[in-house]
């Protein structure tokens, strides 16, 4: 109940639905987050199950994205669902009709029980619409007031179809190409931001938590800039998903981190958590709104391969360590895990290579990393102190991963508390390997389950 009220409202109501009924949620200590600083009420302290006032259950954002395609394998009964409040399920896709979007047939399947599930486990289901391949109509379901209102009605049927609790809009990207052939407007910004009101504004959509998945960067405006005032979407949207990952891949000039913390320490400034925090907040994106925080940091369950030399990769002076941003040749991309994309064509019809992708599984299952999540023997390690992210290297292979280990999670962990944001969002949450990565971000952050008693 609390997940489906925006924001603000909820801010105001929290207190009467906390002490209203038993809650049981995952929350860090009260003193990990910056909302817990303007919290005035309250004679308890602590995490205890039974101090009956904590009303930070709903400001932390424990979400990761499942990865519905991959349903077969991987039924939603899998899922380790007490360690997640939210879930966000991906995707639906933009179709050339605004009344309809699309489900591919495995997802169809997988999302009635994915939201059963969630249901059983008090965690609050999203939907997501968009994706890489599936923004292509997002512009023209948004371009005039009617197809707004159109769009508008195939949301919320969606949500009665599913019984979802919330949408999110992947859009890749508004005023901005993403795969290749999406529909791009100018205008894409303003009318997504229109088109948010209106859903709002209609008695379903108010009850909805609606987030965005979003780059480093704020949207792009009528300017073909990022936006320098996106405001008024903190006002509609329950939160923000930063893509922090993907940020260097096998389209750099050098190796370098997929997913880094920090960059203003680093010798090419490419976004980083720290200055994509920084971005969206400098553009009227509260880390921090009426006490709830609306940026949750997305992280990567994967790395992005490259094929370096021993020269390349492995310093001169010392046979042990390895260098930061070697080159390498981008001709002969490795192949990534089982479940990498093979070379093909896209959705676009555009030909595309393969993409060299490792989920964290995948590093395990390829021998680069123990079943402990550690480098494997005979593999080369280094933790980058500035993006704060591993990579790891096969000095028979020549293949070189850059990729985020539980360490690295912990890092970003800290910074979540550390700026009070609401919480992260894992792509994808079939990456990880024994819940390493997950378990370790959680520990850092201090979240752990706690229930609150009735009144
Ligand atoms: C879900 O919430 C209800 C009502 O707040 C509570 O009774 C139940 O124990 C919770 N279930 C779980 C699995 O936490
Ligand atoms: C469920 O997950 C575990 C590890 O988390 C994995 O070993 C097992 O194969 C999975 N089972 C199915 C049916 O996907
Ligand atoms: C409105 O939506 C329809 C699809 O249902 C599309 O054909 C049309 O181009 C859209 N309008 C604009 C201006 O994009
Ligand atoms: C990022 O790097 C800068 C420059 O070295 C440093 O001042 C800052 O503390 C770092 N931030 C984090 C979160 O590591
Ligand atoms: C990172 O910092 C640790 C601890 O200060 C240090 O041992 C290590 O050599 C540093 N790594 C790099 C690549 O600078």
């Amino acid at each position: 109940m609390l997940s489906f009220l925006p924001s603000a409202l909820l801010a105001l109501t929290l207190p009467q639905f906390i002490f209203g009924q038993p809650k049981c949620g995952l929350v860090p200590p009260r003193d990990a987050t910056a909302s817990s600083k303007s919290t005035s009420s309250g004679t308890g302290t602590g995490t205890s199950s039974s101090s009956g006032d904590d009303d930070s259950i709903a400001d932390v954002l424990a979400n990761g994205w499942y990865p519905g395609w991959l349903a077969d394998d991987n039924p939603p009964s899998n899922i380790s669902w007490n360690k997640y409040n939210t879930l966000t399920f991906a995707f639906a896709t933009t179709t050339s009709d605004v009344n309809t979007v699309a489900l591919d047939s495995i997802s169809q399947q997988a999302l009635p029980q994915f939201v059963t599930e969630a249901q059983a486990h008090n965690v609050t289901a999203i939907l997501s619409i968009g994706g890489w391949s599936g923004s292509m109509y997002f512009s023209n379901a948004m371009a005039t007031a009617q197809n707004r209102s159109a769009f508008v009605k195939t949301v919320l049927g969606l949500v009665e179809k599913y019984d979802v609790n919330g949408i999110e809009f992947d859009w890749e990207y508004p005023a901005k190409q993403g795969i290749g052939c999406n529909t791009v407007s100018t205008s894409d910004s303003e009318n997504f931001l229109s088109f948010l009101q209106e859903l709002r504004e209609d008695p379903t959509g108010a009850q909805l938590v609606l987030a965005a998945a979003v780059s480093i960067a704020p949207w792009v405006g009528s300017s073909g800039e990022p936006m320098t005032d996106v405001s008024a979407f903190a006002k509609v949207l329950d939160h923000i998903s930063i893509m922090n990952y993907d940020i260097w891949g096998s389209w750099s000039p050098t190796v370098g981190p997929n997913a880094p913390l920090n960059d203003s320490c680093a010798p090419i400034q490419d976004g980083s958590a720290v200055s994509a925090v920084k971005a969206w907040t400098s553009a009227g994106f509260p880390a921090d709104q009426v006490c709830l925080d609306l940026i949750s940091l997305g992280l990567a369950a994967y790395g992005h391969s490259f094929d370096v030399s021993n020269s390349n990769a492995i310093s001169s002076s010392n046979p042990k360590e390895l260098k930061l941003y070697p080159a390498f040749n981008a001709g002969d991309q490795p192949h990534g895990d089982s479940q990498d994309g093979q070379a093909g064509t896209d959705e676009c019809g555009n030909s595309t290579p393969v993409g060299g992708i490792f989920n964290f599984w995948g590093l395990v299952d390829g021998g680069f990393l123990t079943t402990a999540g550690t480098a494997a023997n005979g593999i080369d390690y280094i933790f980058d102190n500035c993006s704060q992210t591993p990579f790891v290297y096969n000095p028979t292979s020549d293949v070189m991963v850059s990729f985020d280990d539980a360490t690295s999670y912990a890092a970003k962990g800290k910074f979540i508390n550390s700026m009070g944001l609401k919480g992260f969002s894992v792509w994808h949450i079939l990456g990880d390997y024994d819940d390493i990565l997950l378990d370790a971000v959680s520990a850092a952050m201090g979240i752990e389950t706690v229930c609150t008693s009735s009144s």
